[in-house]
């Protein structure tokens, strides 16, 4: 395996060939927190009124939501400033066309569910208290059928997306077993490993 150093002002930018630190970085930051983001949504629905995270776990989850919607507007920005890397392995157009159509979807389904969030949350006319730094006001006055109609979108967008990680982790991996090419390394590290 050989191993070449990138040039360190290179390092947080893409390029034709690797993702920079930055795109690794909110990649990897964002899949975590998405991902702990569905199974806590799914969790916290079926505890007890008793429970000690009854009102802390959705508390909670409103206040990542905000977060990750922040920080997808900055990733949108940030690819708008970017190249983006080629593909790298043997796959045809077709193949190619459709791992670019899912990674816009995921985009799209991502801040579909930020912003369905958002309306459950403000439903009754009030802001979502972030982390106690800031209150992100209700745009939109108090409705009750609103906020029941997002809530059933969130669900339902929750499972879509949650179905789509897992076949995009899977093309992932079949890259890397299979295929042996550098898709998932470079998703990894910006050192260009062959
Ligand atoms: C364990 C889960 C995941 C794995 C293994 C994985 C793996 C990868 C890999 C290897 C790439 C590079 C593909 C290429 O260069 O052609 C990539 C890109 C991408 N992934 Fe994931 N991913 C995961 C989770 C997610 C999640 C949760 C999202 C949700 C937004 C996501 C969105 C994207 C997008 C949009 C790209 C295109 C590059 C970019 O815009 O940053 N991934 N992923």
């Amino acid at each position: 395996m050989q191993i070449e150093k990138a040039p360190v002002t290179n390092n947080l930018r893409n390029s034709q060939q690797q993702y920079g630190w930055v795109s690794i970085v909110l990649h990897w930051s964002l899949a975590i927190a998405l991902i702990a983001m569905y199974f806590a949504g799914d969790y916290m629905v079926d505890l007890d009124y008793y429970d000690t995270w009854y009102h802390r776990l959705p508390q909670i989850h409103k206040e990542v939501g905000v977060v990750i919607g922040a920080l997808m507007i900055f990733r949108l920005l940030w690819n708008a400033l970017q190249t983006s890397p080629e593909n790298v392995g043997d796959d045809g157009p077709k193949i190619q066309f459709i791992a670019k159509a899912a990674h816009y979807f995921l985009y799209g389904l991502v801040f579909m569910l930020v912003i369905s969030g958002y309306l459950i949350s403000t439903a009754k006319g009030q802001g979502i208290d972030v982390f106690g730094l800031f209150e992100l006001p209700a745009f939109l006055p108090d409705n009750k059928d609103r906020g029941e109609l997002a809530g059933d979108l969130h669900e339902w967008i929750g499972l879509g997306f949650i179905a789509l990680v897992a076949l995009h982790a899977l093309a992932a991996l079949l890259h890397h077993f299979f295929y042996k090419d550098r898709t998932l390394k470079r998703m990894l590290t910006v050192k260009k490993l062959n």
